[in-house]
């Protein structure tokens, strides 16, 4: 598989980053996942902005790549090598910048240094079979910082959550500050009650994913009721439907928290109707005939 690295395309065995990389050193960078279909980037501008908005909270300089036209021009490339351009393909594009290589001090390294910015190309199986039975998830107590709005790749306690969630079984994991749902360890969650969604609000406690405001603008488009307030632990019980929203999950339905089941354990109509309008919304987004630039 193809890689980009500081401005050169190289096979990614070949992609090599200095052991005093700052993102190996200290976790010192941001990253951005996009969902490909046909070869083109879905909501290539909104993940632009996020990583810029990640680079300037950071204080890391951004790069010429982060643009739209530079992103793209970029993944074009890598798809078009990986052979994942064609008609029907699926992929995932990842991007990490960065503060650079520097000997290790905790302040920042000299306005010199260059941030390292790195790209490469996966394909992707959008996961079908689960997205039709519905997947288990558990809890776990959120032990984030309180920027979870910077997509950094300071990961540990996802890595953690995801671990534990699969060691049990589940899907996921959900998880819990101050008594509420925040999030999935890489995916936005959602649930229905009384024919309402609900889902936090976008303040520093999530990521503020693209796929959630996709959502939610799809769901006022067909006339649900969408209220981005916390669902509090003790009522994931009874709610009516829950589900995950992410670049990697699409829309998927959850229907066991915990061991307990979830309405009626089986997806629900209303995140059944959004994952369809969904992956219509993908599939226009980035048809042949759009235009992504
Ligand atoms: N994760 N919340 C967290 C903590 C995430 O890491 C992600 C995405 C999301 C969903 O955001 P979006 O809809 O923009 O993908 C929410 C990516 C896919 C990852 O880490 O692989």
């Amino acid at each position: 598989m193809l890689a980009y690295l500081n401005g050169r395309f190289l096979s990614r065995s070949a992609a090599q980053v200095s052991v005093e990389d700052r993102g190996f050193i200290f976790g010192d960078g941001v990253y951005e996942v996009w969902r490909v279909v046909n070869g083109r980037l879905f909501e290539a501008e909104r993940h632009v902005d996020r990583l810029a908005f990640g680079l300037r909270e950071l204080r890391i300089a951004r790069p010429d790549l982060v643009s739209v036209s530079g992103i793209t021009d970029v993944a074009e490339h890598l798809l078009r090598e990986s052979g994942l351009s064609s008609s029907g393909s699926e992929a995932t594009l990842y991007v990490q910048v960065t503060r650079g290589a520097a000997p290790r001090s905790h302040q920042f390294p000299p306005a010199t240094t260059e941030p390292t910015v790195y790209a490469t190309v996966n394909p992707f199986n959008p996961p079908e079979k689960l997205r039709s039975s519905g997947a288990a998830c558990i809890t776990i107590p959120d032990i984030r910082w309180s920027r979870c709005d910077i997509k950094t790749i300071q990961l540990l306690p996802n890595v953690l959550a995801k671990q534990e969630a699969v060691e049990a079984g589940a899907l996921d994991a959900l998880l819990i500050r101050d008594g509420v749902v925040t999030e999935g360890s890489h995916a936005n969650m959602m649930a229905v009650v009384r024919g309402e969604i609900r889902t936090h609000p976008a303040d520093n406690r999530i990521l503020p994913g693209i796929t959630r405001t996709v959502v939610l603008e799809l769901a006022r488009k067909a006339g649900i009721v969408t209220r981005e307030i916390a669902v509090p632990e003790a009522e994931l019980a009874t709610v009516d439907e829950l589900f995950l929203v992410g670049t990697t999950t699409d829309v998927m339905p959850l229907v066991r928290v915990n061991g307990r089941t979830i309405g009626s354990g089986a997806p629900g109509p209303i995140t059944q109707r959004l994952a369809r309008e969904f992956r219509e919304y993908l599939d226009a987004a980035c048809s042949a005939a759009s235009a992504a630039r």
